[in-house]
């Protein structure tokens, strides 16, 4: 993991009003809870006083209570309350605050920050020049045995789309590979699928390609689009479970009508659309070996890979950074 960030970790709409939901991301066992203002709270899923899951407890005004004996928590995991000690008990109870992680929301999504909380910033990465009020969307999610960062890279990766996707978006037998160009914005970067069908010309270099109009972008640290035109784009959050697990969360969005029922469908049939290419990605990319890539790798590299090592070359640089 790349500290210091903020993860898009589950939807929003995953933690209801005063429910208590269990998750593992980024290698913990973590519950969410939401309290009756619609607090979020995020701590870890082990109870100080003597280890059971929070998860398991309820909400008790704006406090999750633990099942076993009713140790009260908020959300920033502060112990309030041990029944046992009686309301008018005075005692210290910070040795039983558990580990909390900062937790925001924006755009329907739930980002946690990974990292030390003084050094939390007040961005949550998002693409908030390309999508608006005026898209609908639909999201879905799928589970891929495999670490987060090669399910960055293979989004990022236009060679693979005459293979992997023969009979979907990589139609038309296009395997040489120009370019790819690759421009850096805050926080990520940005490059598009430039191929061809091979007559025996040779490759263009990045510099003499450009970026066209559908493109893809990416922002560190797990969050991706493919910008298919101003009025259709997709949208993928890869939330890290642990070393060897992801979630995709996919939202198709659309404008493409005046009406918004009419987007409203078209991103609901859009976003299977995208789970079929997904899953045709993840029938190969689950088997790509260590599970986790890496700036410094025994793989033999390709000029089409170029957003694939800037990825590798940002992400090693994120992960040095103090
Ligand atoms: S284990 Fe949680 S209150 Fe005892
Ligand atoms: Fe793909």
């Amino acid at each position: 993991m790349i500290n210091n960030q903020w993860y898009a970790i589950l939807p929003s709409k995953a933690v209801k009003k005063e429910a208590v939901v269990s998750v593992k991301r980024l290698n913990q066992e973590l519950v969410l809870f939401r309290n009756r203002d619609g607090e979020l709270g995020c701590v870890v899923d082990q109870c100080t006083h003597r280890g059971a899951a929070l998860s398991r407890g309820k909400l008790q005004g704006e406090c999750l209570q633990c099942p076993f004996h009713g140790l009260e928590f908020n959300p920033q995991g502060h112990c309030t309350f041990v029944p046992a000690n009686g309301r008018a008990s005075t005692a210290d109870l910070s040795r039983f605050n558990v580990k909390a992680y900062g937790v925001r929301e924006s755009h329907g999504i739930i980002y946690l920050w990974y990292g030390e909380p003084e050094k939390q910033t007040g961005e949550l990465p998002f693409f908030d020049g390309d999508i608006d009020d005026s898209f609908v969307c639909s999201e879905i999610e799928d589970h891929w045995p495999t670490h987060y960062s090669r399910c960055i890279e293979n989004q990022l990766d236009v060679i693979h789309l005459p293979f992997v996707h023969h009979n979907t978006i990589g139609r038309g037998n296009k395997t040489l590979v120009n370019g790819p160009k690759i421009e850096f914005v805050p926080g990520g970067l940005v490059t598009s699928a430039n191929n061809e069908t091979d007559v025996g010309q040779t490759p263009k270099a990045a510099d003499d390609c450009v970026i066209k109009a559908t493109y893809l972008k990416f922002l560190f640290p797990n969050i991706w689009m493919n910008h298919i035109s101003e009025a259709t784009k997709v949208i993928i959050y890869f939330a890290p479970v642990d070393d060897e697990n992801t979630i995709l969360y996919l939202r198709f969005y659309c404008r493409s009508t005046r009406l918004r029922p009419v987007n409203a469908l078209i991103a609901w049939f859009g976003k299977f659309g995208n789970r079929l290419i997904e899953r045709q990605d993840r029938r190969v990319v689950i088997t790509q070996k260590p599970k986790a890539s890496a700036f410094i790798s025994k793989e033999n590299l390709l000029s089409g890979d170029g957003p694939v090592i800037q990825y590798r070359r940002i992400r090693d640089e994120l992960k040095r950074r103090k």
